[in-house]
């Protein structure tokens, strides 16, 4: 059966963004494949600035009652920590001894990150996205469900793994699989509605801009309605030339199952402020069932709290021989 992996840092609230980019998927791919979800709380400590030990250990349980509430089965998949695993940071030492200082230094995460800051910048940081290769690899994942905005980071992971195979697996026993990154048809990037050419962001500046999953109705509301447009008036999907109202569109099509082309025609002619009332319905309805369920579930953190326990047993029971295999192939002597 095929195997999915992905996972989310515990910074910052989850926003429309991971919620269309990445769990919609996330739910419906458990239908018919293995899935495994992960709060990446290691990946959450590689920038000082973002990282706040007060509460890390807070937000990693809130994001895993955000998964429950999306819809995670914990029946069907394994959800877990990712720190609870230390195979995850040891699998991570392996791939650095294959991983190119040149790959890694070109990621556009990592550029972005990094801007100004000079020798300050933490080898965390710089090594985030092997860590995010020993993820996937650990899990032999054939899919990764991910906004667009990761695309370079499984394309890392690929080549990691297809390198590691190459120089210590024969080719007809390959150790890892060679995942793929796999996009939702809309909504792949969620921008900033008021800066509609970036991407939504938990870092963002303001927070206007941002839908947080937990926003209420009217707040939401507020925001659509007061997302930046153009002076044009007319509906129609262009990124370069409408940023604004492709994002909106995109967000529509993403929150009601339909497409953006039959979206626009539907709108066009009808004006920005009806539209943008039809968008934040939508958004509103999708959020509802999320919002109720992520209540209940706060309610009882005792119950998330079990849901990880077993979650990190049963990755462990995947983790483990891969990681035990990925070492005899690179020669190191297994203890006796
Ligand atoms: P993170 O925590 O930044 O984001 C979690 C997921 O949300 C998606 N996403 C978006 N999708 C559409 N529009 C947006 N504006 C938007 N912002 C975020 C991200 O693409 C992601 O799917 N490095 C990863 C976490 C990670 C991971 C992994 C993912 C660690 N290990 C292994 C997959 C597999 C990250 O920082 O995501």
């Amino acid at each position: 059966m095929t195997r999915v992996f992905s996972g989310m840092q515990p910074s910052g609230d989850p926003h429309l963004g991971n919620l269309l980019g990445a769990w919609v998927n996330w739910v419906s791919m458990q239908q018919d494949r293995e899935c495994v979800y992960c709060v990446v709380d290691l990946h959450a400590i590689t920038s000082p600035t973002e990282h706040d030990p007060a509460s890390l250990a807070e937000r990693t349980v809130g994001l895993a009652t955000g998964m429950l509430a999306v819809g995670v089965d914990p029946q069907r998949s394994i959800l877990f920590v990712q720190s609870h695993l230390p195979e995850h940071a040891e699998c991570t030492w392996l791939f650095n001894c294959v991983a190119g200082f040149g790959e890694l230094r070109k990621m556009p995460q990592f550029k972005e990150k990094s801007a100004g800051k000079g020798d300050s910048v933490s080898v965390g940081l710089f090594d985030y996205p092997v860590l995010q290769a020993a993820d996937i690899l650990l899990y032999h994942a054939d899919e990764v469900p991910v906004g667009d905005d990761q695309r370079h980071h499984i394309e890392l992971a690929r080549d990691i793994g297809q390198r590691f195979n190459h120089r210590y697996a024969a080719p007809e026993d390959p150790v890892f699989p060679l995942p793929k990154a796999v996009h939702p048809p809309a909504a792949a990037r969620v921008m900033d509605l008021q800066e509609p050419t970036v991407k939504m962001s938990k870092s963002a500046s303001s927070e206007k801009g941002i839908i947080s999953v937990l926003d209420e109705p009217k707040r939401i509301e507020k925001k659509i309605k007061s997302a930046v447009t153009d002076s044009a008036g007319d509906i129609r999907h262009d990124r370069e030339g409408k940023p604004g109202v492709s994002n909106l569109l995109e967000i529509l099509a993403a929150a009601t199952g339909r497409q953006v082309a039959s979206l626009a025609s539907e709108y066009d002619g009808g004006g920005y402020g009806a539209f943008k009332l039809a968008v934040a319905e939508a958004v509103i309805e999708l959020l509802r069932p999320i919002q109720a369920r992520y209540a209940e579930l706060a309610a009882d953190p005792g119950e998330v709290h079990r849901v990880l326990e077993d979650g990190a047993d049963r990755a462990r029971a995947v983790a483990v021989p891969t990681l035990e295999r990925a070492k005899a192939a690179m020669g190191l002597l297994p203890p006796r």
